[in-house]
């Protein structure tokens, strides 16, 4: 069960705990009643930085201070983060209530991206995967009520709170998919939980099994599962807005549910974590999930090739040659090399269908997590106006996303003796930048952008709004861009 964030005009008796925003230094907002003792509080180790709390225990609640840093620095990541740490203080409180709104800046983002970052900020920090644990004490908070100081605007901050808790729930769903393992999420099982969402929240699924990818002409995919006992699937969802469509955007996800690298096998540590190579596919069907929530107005196409990396006696062989949906061919020199391959039929048939824009998010390098590590996700693409539009995205939501090049100069080096191109590039050089080379040969010139979240898609510890494990990366970038969209010159 999600919290649920709900807007209030006071603050209510029952409220367990009331928490209370504190800048930096221990100063509180304008028109607080409350009186600090800044010397106890500083002694206690207490300044008032991003997401600090400190908790007293006063006649008929808790008191919960929460950092929110500088003034002049307050956005929605502030927000976001202190919303958190109040998750995290009321774990086991079942009624919240916050006035973080009374943090908002004078000059800065307005009230409703405050109020929306709020409700992301706690949904998103109240995640557990706790589907295989026997004994669990789950988070007891269910409700957190925020104070909205301006008299009579409930409704419109309500309206806001909803959005981010949506907006929030999606990023709960992607984590959850991923969390799972590739024993039971399988490319069929994750098409059946497609369907179900698909039928629940209002989209179109296409759902194809491994003939009908055969017969589409879908070499990479069709090559990549070949190694496996568990069918390939490619999933087409589709989200038609209620008006008419201002643009159409179409979403390719990486859905390798398992990556054992093929015959080109991987050594046993790297490996463990390769459930988690399905988190593009995820991402792209939980964003998807909330725009009929949400009620974006671009027409929105999702593409997910789905299917395992299993090194299986029936399994593709380097040197193999498999043909695209393009028609374009490819020697595989690495089988480990598998996303792209899956990927180049995910955007050919995305270019087919001609939308203005194409963006795919894919756990595609390990060169991506040695240029950029775990907490920023890669950017390459072919048209200047969207990559701005893809990086302004996650800065909005919170996602920190930086661009690499595609220099054409090294375009040469993923030429194939036999084939059109070879899967692999020169070993150790450019890993992340000569995949996007590879991946924009698929394209037909349309614009496009790609997400490398090979780091982005798992954290090692607890951070803040995110949970060890999956993170949800990239949900939150593409509902921005999606619900922000600006027709491209
Ligand atoms: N799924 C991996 C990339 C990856 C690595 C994601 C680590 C998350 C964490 C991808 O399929 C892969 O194996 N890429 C190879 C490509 C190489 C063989 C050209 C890589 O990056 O090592
Ligand atoms: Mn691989
Ligand atoms: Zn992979």
């Amino acid at each position: 069960m999600p919290v649920s964030c709900v807007a209030a005009s006071e603050v209510p008796a029952e409220a367990g705990m009331v928490a209370v925003p504190v800048f930096a230094g221990c100063v509180l907002p304008e028109g607080s009643e409350i009186k600090l003792d800044v010397a106890f509080l500083e002694g206690a180790g207490f300044e008032g930085t991003v997401g600090q709390v400190q908790s007293f225990p006063t006649g008929d609640h808790t008191l919960t201070l929460v950092g929110m840093g500088s003034p002049d620095e307050v956005d929605a990541e502030t927000f976001r983060r202190a919303a958190a740490a109040i998750v995290q203080a009321a774990w086991r409180t079942p009624e919240v209530t916050t006035t973080l709104l009374d943090a908002l800046p004078q000059d800065g983002i307005d009230r409703m991206r405050a109020a929306r970052a709020i409700a992301e900020g706690t949904g998103m920090a109240a995640y557990e995967f706790l589907a295989y644990k026997s004994s669990v004490t789950p988070c007891r908070l269910e409700t957190v009520t925020v104070v909205d100081p301006a008299a009579g605007s409930d409704a419109v901050v309500q309206r806001a709170l909803d959005h981010g808790s949506t907006v929030a729930e999606a990023v709960r769903l992607a984590r959850d998919v991923v969390n799972e393992p590739a024993g039971t999420l399988t490319p069929t099982r994750l098409a059946e939980l497609a369907t179900e969402i698909a039928d629940r929240e209002g989209l179109t699924i296409e759902v194809l099994d491994d003939v009908a990818i055969a017969e589409a002409g879908l070499g990479g995919l069709s090559g990549v599962a070949q190694g496996s006992h568990e069918p390939a699937r490619l999933i087409e969802l589709r989200y038609e807005p209620p008006g008419e469509a201002s643009a159409t955007l179409a979403l390719v996800g990486k859905g390798i549910t398992f990556d054992s690298g093929g015959l080109s096998i991987k050594s046993a540590d790297p490996m463990m974590t390769m459930k988690t190579d399905m988190s593009g596919a995820a991402a792209v069907m939980a964003a998807m999930s909330a725009l009929p929530a949400l009620g974006a107005q671009v027409r929105v196409l999702g593409f997910l090739p789905v299917t395992e990396n299993m090194p299986g006696g029936g399994a593709i062989k380097p040197g193999d040659v498999v043909r695209i949906r393009n028609g374009k061919t490819v020697e595989v020199l690495n089988t480990d090399a598998e996303g792209r391959l899956v990927l180049a039929d995910g955007l050919s048939l995305a270019a087919e269908r001609a939308p203005d824009a194409i963006v795919d998010v894919a756990t595609l390098t390990g060169a991506q997590i040695v240029a950029l590590g775990p907490k920023i996700a890669a950017v390459l693409g072919n048209h200047e106006g969207l990559l701005d539009q893809v990086r302004r995205a996650g800065e909005r939501a919170g996602e920190a996303v930086w661009p690499l090049p595609l220099p054409e100069e090294y375009r040469k080096d993923i030429d194939s003796d036999v084939a059109d191109l070879k899967n692999i590039g020169q070993p150790g050089k450019a890993g992340a930048v000569v995949a996007g080379l590879f991946l924009q040969e698929f394209v037909a010139g349309v614009p496009w952008a790609h997400l490398d979240v090979a780091g982005p898609a798992r954290a090692d510890t607890d951070y803040g709004y995110v949970k060890k494990g999956a993170t949800g990366v990239a949900v939150r970038t593409l509902l921005e861009l999606i619900t922000t969209f600006e027709p491209l010159s």
